[in-house]
């Protein structure tokens, strides 16, 4: 069930409290894009880093990579996407706007117009990929693509870590970086979008140990989503049908989330067979076999991707946060972050503005600053200070006021409960470095 007014109130915080601005704005926009603001760039950066801990610093098996967003166009051509990355498109032929036929219902055998009614014409198929031209000559040869997945990147950087590293199978490449898509009908705020951010994971295994290999994922995939604070309860796995995956897939979960615009993709599992080593093998003529020492076996390695859109992750963490309580008679906003991933974890606030409390106060937030992301302010009163950062899911704020220069203490409140305690200024890294990760 879609949550409009939902949807709306998250929109409007975003655009108000520098999360999240409609992409070059002052010029009408751009469909499709949008920029991130000091608290949405901390926050996407936090849900980067988690993905980034979890799938990659912490094990022995993941090779972390960052590939060119422009590729030969070769690459493409192997992957299937210059012949088959595309979605059904429609024209009213009265208003002459553009729709996915997919995202319309058929009504008495027909597809009519959302805006006018009018019965749309036959669908035809529409390439997402943005193409633009690489060097000074505009002729056929000199045509590339803006990525539309990470994973064509990984692919080709195979051989590569393999020459490197020697790693031992199963292990994986992992990459955090932009697509691009031109998307007939880019809706939603962050969810669809032409400009975005995928983390992905290709994990290679030998043909016979793909099933043990997405089994693993499903579960670190799902440990991953709870560690990024989605409550365990809006998580549907579904699992895709033939005819309905990706032409490189054998099988494939969706992980769908209930967002406010009802329950839709989040992020997907696919066991994407040998497809992409042997077709990249035939296009560019380099053999991207795996020999094994130990049994001496050459092969093409199976793979399995985890993908996920950092955009709709943050939108699943930033929807599932947000809730409004009755406090005395007002309406307190919260966004109730998980502290790992909050843009701002401490919030350092003197009583006053005067250099007798602003000085120690702007010392404790330098301190704190090296093992947390924290901001100082001073403007308004306090009850004011507390419902913006509550506003915008601080999960600390650190009061210094008049006792503090007697106590060598501040209080520290909970966004959450709004209970304070009080704690000596020594012992607060300590007091905060196991509440924070
Ligand atoms: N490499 C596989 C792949 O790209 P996909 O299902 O097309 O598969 C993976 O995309 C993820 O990327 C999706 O689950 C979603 O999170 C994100 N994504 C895809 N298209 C998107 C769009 N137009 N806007 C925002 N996120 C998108």
């Amino acid at each position: 069930m879609a949550d409009t007014q939902l949807m709306e109130k998250i929109v409007s915080l975003c655009k108000r409290r520098g999360f999240i601005y409609p992409g070059s704005e002052i010029y009408g926009g751009l469909a499709g894009t949008y920029d991130y603001g000091p608290l949405g760039v901390a926050l996407k950066k936090a849900i980067q880093q988690s993905w980034w801990q979890h799938f990659v610093t912490t094990r022995e098996d993941m090779y972390g990579i960052d590939a060119a967003i422009l590729m030969n166009p070769r690459a493409w051509e192997a992957s299937g996407h210059v012949s088959g990355f595309s979605d059904p498109l429609v024209e009213c032929p009265k208003c002459h706007k553009r729709f996915r036929a997919d995202h319309i219902e058929t009504v008495d055998g027909a597809k009519h117009c959302p805006d006018d009614g009018t019965v749309l014409g036959e669908a035809r198929q529409f390439n997402m990929m943005f193409k633009t031209q690489v060097g000074a000559t505009e002729d056929p040869t000199s045509i590339s693509y803006l990525r539309p997945e990470t994973a064509g990147g990984m692919f080709v950087n195979f051989k590569n870590v393999v020459d490197s590293f020697h790693p031992k199978l199963p292990f994986g490449l992992a990459q955090i970086g932009k697509a691009f898509r031109n998307e007939i009908a880019p809706r939603d705020f962050v969810f669809r979008l032409r400009e975005l951010e995928q983390m992905e994971i290709e994990y290679f295994c030998h043909p016979s140990k793909w099933e043990e290999a997405f089994e693993h994922l499903r579960q670190q995939f799902n440990m991953w989503l709870l560690s990024i604070g989605l409550p365990k309860e809006k998580i549907h796995e579904v699992e895709i049908g033939d005819g309905d995956r990706a032409h490189y897939s054998k099988r494939t979960i969706d992980f769908e989330f209930d967002f406010p615009i009802g329950q839709k993709e989040l992020a997907g599992l696919a066991y994407r067979t040998d497809f992409d080593l042997k077709q990249h093998s035939e296009y560019s003529k380099t053999d991207l076999s795996y020999f094994d020492e130990e049994t001496k076996e050459r092969f093409i390695p199976h793979c399995i991707e985890p993908s996920v859109g950092v955009e709709r992750a943050l939108l699943a963490v930033l929807t599932s946060a947000y809730r409004e309580e009755d406090v005395e008679g007002e309406i307190r906003t919260v966004l109730s972050f998980k502290p790992s991933v909050a843009p701002i974890q401490v919030a350092v606030l003197p009583l006053s503005k005067k250099d007798e409390l602003a000085k120690p106060a702007r010392d404790i937030a330098n301190t704190l600053r090296r093992i947390a992301r924290v901001s100082y302010d001073e403007t308004q009163s306090i009850g004011k200070r507390y419902r913006r950062q509550d506003e915008i899911g601080t999960p600390y704020c650190v009061t210094v006021d008049f006792d503090t220069l007697t106590d060598q203490a501040v209080t520290v409140r909970d966004r959450d409960t709004m209970q304070q305690e009080r704690i000596a200024i020594a012992d607060l890294s300590s007091y905060f470095q196991g509440k924070l990760a």
